[in-house]
C-alpha cells in the first residue's frame, strides 16, 4: 500500500558498533529511557511527539499569530477541534497529560472512582493524584492475546453496569474511554461500545468522557472492521465518536501529528469555567494554554490530514505487514494488530524467564544490543505490584513488549530491518537473560528505574 506523500527532509540515524551499544545500554541502568537519542539506530519507544510534519504544515507555520490573547492561530485551533468534536467549549493544553490533570482535579473528588477500559499510565497517576481510584474494565476478549476479536479495547459493558448498579456505584466520578486502547494492545473501541457506554453513563448520570489521542486510527479501524460503518470516512466516524461523549480529553502528540499539545473538549459550560480557571493559572491563557502560534497552526493543519483515509490505511497497511513479518519469524503479537503500534510476547519467546526476572523488559534490552532499537516494555516491570524492596509480588497479565510506531518517519525498510533483528533473537531465545531492579521510584517506576543483568 504506498503511502500518500515522499520525503523532502530526512534526518541521519546513529549507527553504534555492538561494543558501544553494550556500554550504552549498561551506563543508562539498562533503561531505555536514559539512553541519548543518538546512541539510537531505531526509535520506537513512542509515538507520542515523533511523527513528521508535512510541507503544508511548515508552510502555515509561518502563519503563527504569537499574540498573548486572542491570536488567530487560536481561532483556526479552536474552529478546526470544534468542528471534529463537536464540543462547544474547548481548552488547548501543551500536552495530554496536562489536560488530564486539569480535567480530573475539577471533575474528580477524592475518594471516587473512574472506571475505564484501560487508563493510560500518565492517566491513571492523575486519577490518583487527586485522591481518587482508577478502574479499569477492558472486555474479556482482551484477555486473549491471540484471538482476532475486531474490538478488543472495548470496556466490559456487563462489569460497568454491575459496578454502576452495585454498593459502589455512586462513587463513580467519571468514565473515561481510551480510544483506540493503548495499555491493551492499540486495540479499537467499537462504535456499538461507545454507544452503549454513552447510554449507559447518561441512565446513571455520570459523566462519560473519551481519551482520544488516537481518534482517527480508532476511526480507521472502525471503518475496516464494523460493518455499519464501512461507508462513512473516518472523519465523520470520528464526529460521531465524540458525539457519544460529554467530552474529552486529548494528546495531540499523536492524531495531532505534531511535536506537542493537546485539548480539552467540554459540553458543560460550568466544567468549562472550572478548567479554565485552573488552566490560565497553570498552563497559560485559554487561547494558547502552554502552545505557541505556530504549534497551533501545524496542529490545526494536522488535524486535517490525519483523517485522509489514504495516509490511515497506508499506515495501518504498513504496521500489518510488520507484523506478519515478525510473526513469520516465530515471534508472537498481540493480535489482530493494531495501528501506532505492535506488542511483542516476550513471556512466551522467553519462558526461561520467570516474571520476576522481567521477560519484556530483558526481549526490549536484547533488541537494543543487538540491532540499536529502543522499545518500551509493558509486563511486570511496568505493571507488577512489588515490595519495597522492589521485589515483584504480583506480576503483570502479561509479558508484552511495545514496538511504537512514529508516524510518517520509518520506511517498511525500517521496519523489515526490526524484523529481521527480532527474527535472530527468536532464533536462539535462551541468550537473552534476565534483570533484577537496582533502584526504582514510587510512582510511574518504568521512566526511572534502573536494573542490571542477571548473570
Ligand atoms: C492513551 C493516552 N492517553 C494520554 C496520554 C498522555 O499524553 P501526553 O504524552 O501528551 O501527555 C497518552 C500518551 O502516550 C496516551 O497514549
Amino acid at each position: 500500500m504506498l503511502p500518500p506523500y515522499r520525503i523532502k527532509v530526512v534526518e541521519p540515524i546513529a549507527f553504534l558498533s555492538a561494543e558501544q551499544r553494550r556500554m550504552a545500554i549498561a551506563s543508562a541502568g539498562y533503561n531505555p529511557f536514559n539512553l541519548r537519542a543518538d546512541q539510537i539506530t531505531i526509535d520506537l519507544l513512542s509515538d507520542s511527539g515523533t511523527g513528521a510534519t508535512s510541507d503544508a504544515q511548515e508552510a502555515v507555520a509561518a502563519l503563527g499569530d504569537e499574540s498573548y490573547a486572542g491570536a488567530r492561530s487560536w481561532f483556526r485551533f479552536r474552529d478546526q477541534v470544534g468542528s471534529l468534536t463537536g464540543y462547544p467549549f474547548i481548552l488547548p493544553v501543551h500536552q495530554g497529560r496536562a489536560g488530564e490533570r486539569v480535567l480530573f482535579s475539577n471533575l474528580l473528588k477524592p475518594g471516587q472512582i473512574c472506571v475505564s477500559n484501560t487508563h493510560f499510565d500518565t492517566t491513571h497517576a492523575n486519577v490518583e493524584l487527586v485522591g481518587a481510584r482508577p478502574v479499569d474494565l477492558p472486555c474479556a476478549e482482551a484477555a486473549d492475546l491471540d484471538s482476532s476479536e475486531p474490538f478488543k479495547g472495548n470496556i466490559d459493558l456487563d462489569a460497568l453496569e454491575h459496578l454502576l448498579d452495585g454498593p459502589d456505584g455512586g462513587k463513580v466520578g467519571l468514565v473515561l474511554m481510551t480510544i483506540t486502547n493503548n495499555g491493551l494492545g492499540a486495540q479499537p473501541v467499537s462504535m456499538a461500545n461507545l454507544k452503549a457506554t454513552s447510554e449507559l453513563c447518561r441512565r446513571h448520570r455520570i459523566p462519560f468522557f473519551l481519551d482520544a489521542a488516537r481518534f482517527a486510527e480508532n476511526a480507521w479501524l472502525v471503518h475496516e472492521r464494523e460493518p455499519a460503518y464501512r461507508d462513512m470516512a473516518p472523519r465523520q466516524i470520528a464526529t460521531t465518536a465524540f458525539g457519544y461523549a460529554d467530552g474529552c480529553v486529548v494528546s495531540l502528540k499523536k492524531d495531532g501529528l505534531s511535536a506537542v499539545g493537546g485539548f480539552i473538549g467540554l459540553r458543560d459550560e460550568q466544567l468549562h469555567a472550572a478548567c479554565e480557571a485552573n488552566l490560565i493559572a497553570t498552563e497559560g491563557f485559554s487561547t494558547y494554554g502552554g502552545l505557541a502560534g505556530h504549534d497551533l497552526e501545524r496542529l490545526a493543519q494536522g488535524l486535517r490530514e490525519v483523517v485522509d483515509p489514504w495516509y490511515l490505511q497506508a499506515r495501518a497497511a504498513s504496521t500489518a505487514r510488520m507484523a506478519q513479518l515478525i510473526n513469520d519469524a516465530g515471534v508472537d503479537t498481540v493480535q489482530p494488530a493494531g495501528i501506532h503500534a505492535l506488542y511483542l510476547n516476550a513471556g512466551r519467546l522467553l519462558p526461561h524467564l520467570s516474571p520476576a526476572q522481567f521477560p519484556g523488559h530483558a526481549l526490549g534490552c536484547q533488541l537494543y544490543l543487538d540491532g540499536g532499537i529502543r522499545c518500551a516494555e509493558l509486563g511486570s516491570l511496568y505493571l507488577g505490584a512489588m515490595d519495597e524492596n522492589h521485589q515483584l509480588v504480583t506480576p503483570a497479565p502479561f509479558e508484552l513488549v511495545r514496538l511504537a510506531i512514529p508516524r510518517r518517519v520509518y520506511t517498511d525498510t525500517h521496519l523489515e530491518y526490526v524484523a529481521a533483528i527480532l527474527a535472530d533473537i527468536a532464533k536462539d531465545p535462551e541468550r537473552v537473560s534476565g534483570y533484577r531492579i537496582v533502584s526504582a521510584p514510587p510512582i510511574l517506576r518504568h521512566f526511572k528505574v534502573r536494573l542490571e543483568p542477571l548473570t
